[in-house]
């Protein structure tokens, strides 16, 4: 079954996810059957389009949705049945803001520590605060500041109570580049100290940058959970760039058979094939070039990027889709993306 993604399942897992299903009031399912282990110290990525189902899932882990079907265990705790201690080890940082309040970002980070029940720690919140740059805006009300800062508060509220276990779900949506920057450093500062992240993000470059590993999510369904190196090198392929010698006026009947496509301004030949392969098809490519006498004066190879395999992955294959292209021959899954 895609949904299950049973591969991933290890016993060293922070949290786990259960046969974990979600149907709003209204009758949507947001949530079908999800089975997903967190390994304890990775940073995991959670792609998937809008309305996915990925705040649903953070939402349910961290208690604050219920779930329809399903269980959630967090270092050991139910989060329904044990909520208190399993929430404790969690620290979330929400998509939405809701932070206009009149109290400074001192007392709120502070507040939220004492929360979770952990002792007052004014060196350590002090610590977060100019980890994130908010040192100086201390003693500003909350209100009174832009929405990048009050972000930072967000991400300074969840880790007030030091969480083993951090959620940042769409961290980078309308922050600036330094606050992306200083963030990133963070989660790679908190992860080399032991916690485990698990962030969604629209920004696939960043999971691509950061990830342990990535998990897609499309209406619903865990469709696909896999270590990022794993993931890239299993469905990449890969493209040869030929820049011609000469333009070309459109490509001969003699290469049809090919999966060649010709540049705009004619100029360049792209030649896409499964890096998988032993055999790449290059050296004959070639060859048949040379009868056609097409020359070319450079030649350039690229890896299909993450984007590429999230991009064909979302909007190609339903679930179904994917069974019936698992019994297909493996060199022809994605020659036609
Ligand atoms: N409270 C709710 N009641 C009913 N339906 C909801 C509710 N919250 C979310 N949904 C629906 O559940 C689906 C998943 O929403 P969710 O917020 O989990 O998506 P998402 O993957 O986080 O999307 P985005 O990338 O836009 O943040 C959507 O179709 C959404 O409309
Ligand atoms: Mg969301």
């Amino acid at each position: 079954m895609p949904s299950t993604a049973s591969t991933s399942l290890s016993s060293d897992a922070v949290v786990s996810v259960r046969n974990l299903s979600k149907t709003y009031a209204g009758g949507f399912q947001a949530l079908k059957n999800i089975n997903l282990d967190i390994r304890r110290g990775e940073i995991f990525a959670l792609l998937g389009p809008n309305g996915a189902g990925k705040t649903t899932l953070i939402s349910i882990i961290c208690g604050m949705a219920n779930a329809s079907e399903g269980t959630v265990v967090a270092d050991g705790f139910d989060t329904v049945r044990d909520y208190r201690a399993a929430r404790s080890l969690i620290g979330l940082v929400p998509q939405e803001l809701h932070t206009d309040s009149f109290e400074t970002v001192w007392a709120t980070v502070n507040f939220s520590r004492g929360l979770f029940g952990k002792a007052p720690d004014p060196a350590y919140i002090e610590k977060v605060l100019k980890d994130l740059s908010l040192w100086d805006k201390k003693d500003n009300k909350i209100m009174a500041l832009s929405g990048g800062m009050k972000r930072r508060v967000l991400i300074a509220k969840a880790l007030s109570h030091e969480p083993k276990v951090l959620f940042l779900d769409e961290p980078s949506a309308g922050v600036d580049v330094e606050l992306r920057h200083d963030m990133w450093r963070m989660v790679r500062k908190l992860r080399e100290a032991g916690t485990t992240i698990i962030l969604t993000t629209h920004y696939i470059e960043e999971a691509e940058d950061m990830a342990d590993r990535i998990g897609v999510i499309r209406k619903g369904e865990l469709i696909l959970v896999q270590d990022k190196h794993t993931l890239m090198r299993q469905l990449g392929q890969k493209q040869l760039v030929l820049t011609l010698q000469q333009p070309l006026a459109s490509l001969p009947s003699a290469l049809a058979t090919w999966s060649l496509a010709l540049s705009a301004d004619r100029q360049t030949l792209t030649y896409t094939f499964d890096a998988q392969k032993d055999d790449t098809g290059i050296a004959q490519l070639l060859a048949a070039l040379s009868a056609e006498d097409i020359h070319f004066k450079d030649l350039q190879s690229s890896e299909s990027s993450l984007e590429d395999i999230f991009v064909s992955l979302v909007h190609e294959k339903t679930a179904d889709e994917m069974d019936k292209k698992k019994q297909e021959p493996k060199n022809e899954r994605r020659v036609a993306a």
